[in-house]
């Protein structure tokens, strides 16, 4: 194993300032509440994952459904409910375009480490955004009320039918998943949209699409359970 020496250290250090230095000058330079809240990301939780998160595959995966969300259901919302939301990068994406409308963010996830990340980077967005640490197998749906259901993190979720089935009847939904069976966090991934759509069964479908990554292709469904 490499050693660490004290001019590596100080090398991660200046690079991790540096990043802080070019987000903030960013933030400035674009006016986005989105670079606004990454910045303050950075210096609050190195640690955090944000290499992935902000890579340029789930990033374009997001700005796909920003924009198919606009153009099947369009802008304004009253409660949003994300599902395995993670870093909360889809709301800030959401939260830092115009042409969107949403009294209500909710973003869950199971895991307790995210929620701090998310709200950190949902900072602007003040009330309009919060966070809950649950299973989304033992939420209930209906007391939640929400007038729009995401879950980008489909191929996460061992049973995608049984969560489904605990949505209300006529609820909206965006749904994501994938073909990357070699990730191996990937419990639940499909081989082709057909597939994807088989397993969702929505009742109607307002959109439905497949997203060519260089190692793997995200599928996409918009519609109603
Ligand atoms: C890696 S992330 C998201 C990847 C996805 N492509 C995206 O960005 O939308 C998957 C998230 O799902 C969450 N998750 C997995 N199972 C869950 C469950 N049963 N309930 C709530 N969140 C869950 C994980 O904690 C994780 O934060």
């Amino acid at each position: 194993m490499m050693k660490t020496t004290r001019a590596d250290e100080a090398n991660t250090t200046d690079w991790h300032e540096s990043a802080f230095d070019i987000i903030r000058g960013l933030s400035a330079y674009t006016g986005s509440s989105l670079i606004e809240g990454l910045a303050k990301v950075v210096a609050k939780y190195p640690d955090a994952d944000l290499g992935t998160a902000f890579n340029h595959k789930q990033v374009g995966s997001k700005i796909w459904a920003r924009d198919k969300l606009f153009e099947s259901l369009g802008g304004k919302f009253k409660h949003i409910v994300l599902l395995g939301g993670w870093y909360g990068v889809l709301p800030a994406m959401l939260f830092d375009d115009s042409r969107f409308d949403i009294a209500l963010f909710e973003s869950i996830d199971i895991d307790p480490d995210v929620a701090q990340v998310a709200e950190t980077l949902n900072a602007k967005a003040g009330g309009r955004f919060r966070t809950t640490t649950q299973d989304m197998y033992a939420l209930d749906y209906k007391a939640l009320g929400a007038d729009l259901v995401i879950n980008t993190s489909c191929e996460h979720i061992a049973d995608l039918p049984a969560w489904l089935s605990l949505l209300p009847r006529g609820t909206q939904v965006m749904l994501q998943s994938n073909d990357y069976f070699s990730e191996p966090t990937h419990i639940n991934c499909v081989p082709s949209l057909e597939a994807f759509q088989a397993q969702t069964s929505l009742s109607h479908v307002a959109f439905a699409g497949s997203l060519a990554m260089k190692k793997y292709t995200r599928f996409m469904v918009i519609g109603t359970v």
